[in-house]
């Protein structure tokens, strides 16, 4: 029998934590066949919450799931973890400005790193799903010395899924047929999903959409301002959409993508495609055996060229307002 997968997810007792904890359970994130233990990090707010989310996990009698702990300590939350999955963040509220946003946002995500860096297992892998997922993942990096640089993500994959859902549907493509899609740059309305290099059943994508205004005017706002829409729509932000993205990213990290496809992860750049090194941007990457790599020698044309300078410039921006808190 195999040893348990220790998975910590923090903000567990809030909406996307609600959505994500049972697949985990069921065997999503790592596969079937392999036995987890749940460690929840909450605030003391929300401890009583979690309690009643683990209470219920308890109640699906999963096969897989070999333990639920809850903490509102990150030293003990992240003890043994092989996963991390850091869903709690401070959400920006009317009138915020960017400096207190990042702020607080350091203030969880610096003590979340420097307790992985103490206390999660050697190979700990780490995706920040929280906003400004881009950002807070170098913030817990840079308090991380000791766990290798790569092994904190930030998620792009839920962009990556809305662009592939858009365009099959632009198509009439089925969403199996869509390969090659890529998100650059940052978790945010500047994000750019280029399909350029991506294919459907086969054929170019940007020559089986034919249509560049398209591209400019519809595909790209409505995947950057997808997230503002189902706020919109459903008067909750997207929690199980969000759930499943989190899903994919690590199973697709741990189990490799198909071959002859990419993802799209928020990875920390070795300068590749003229991205400033160590800030943490989405690229297209392949992943084998638990490692992932930038997908290299991609053309990349004027139309992408000046947005991914655009997303990959407020990166930069964002990295110095915390690096001028001291946040790095
Ligand atoms: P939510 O407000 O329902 O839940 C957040 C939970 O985190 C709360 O239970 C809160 O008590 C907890 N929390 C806050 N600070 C914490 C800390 N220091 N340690 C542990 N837990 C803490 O929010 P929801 O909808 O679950 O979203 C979570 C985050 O995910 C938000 O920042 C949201 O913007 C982000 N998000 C990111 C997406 C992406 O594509 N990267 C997509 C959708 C949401």
């Amino acid at each position: 029998t195999r040893t348990p997968v220790n998975v910590t997810v923090t903000g567990a007792a809030g909406q996307i934590g609600y959505a994500l904890l049972f697949r985990i359970a069921s065997g999503h994130l790592l596969g079937a066949d392999v036995p987890v233990k749940l460690r929840l990090l909450e605030i003391p707010q929300g401890m009583k919450a979690a309690e009643g989310t683990a209470m219920e996990l308890d109640d699906c009698a999963f096969p897989l799931l070999k333990g639920i702990d809850i903490f509102d300590d990150p030293n003990k939350g992240f003890e043994g973890a092989n996963v991390a999955l850091l869903v709690g963040a401070r959400p920006r509220t009317a009138g915020m400005e960017r400096g207190d946003l990042l702020s607080a946002n350091g203030g969880i995500f610096k003590p979340q790193g420097a307790a992985i860096n103490a206390h999660a297992a050697d190979d700990i892998k780490v995706l920040v799903v929280g906003n400004p997922a881009n950002t807070n993942a170098l913030i817990a990096q840079a308090a991380a010395p000791d766990v290798p640089a790569e092994r904190f993500t930030a998620m792009t994959r839920l962009d990556h899924n809305r662009a592939i859902s858009q365009l099959a549907k632009k198509t009439g493509a089925d969403v199996t047929d869509i390969k090659r899609l890529t998100i650059w740059g940052n978790h945010s309305a500047t994000q750019y999903p280029d399909v350029f290099h991506a294919e459907i059943a086969g054929k170019n994508a940007a020559e089986v959409v034919n249509d560049e205004l398209w591209l400019a005017d519809t595909f790209i706002p409505t995947v950057a301002k997808r997230g503002a829409a189902i706020i919109d729509a459903r008067g909750a932000s997207s929690a199980a959409s969000a759930a499943n993205a989190a899903i994919d990213h690590v199973h697709t990290w741990v189990n490799g993508t198909a071959a002859g496809d990419w993802t799209s992860m928020g990875i920390p750049s070795d300068g590749s495609y003229g991205v400033p090194e160590g800030i943490i941007s989405s690229f297209p990457v392949t992943t084998k055996d638990g490692k992932y790599e930038i997908v290299q020698g991609l053309d990349i044309n004027e139309f992408s060229r000046a947005r991914i300078d655009a997303s990959v410039a407020e990166l930069v921006e964002e990295r110095d307002a915390v690096r001028e808190l001291g946040l790095l």
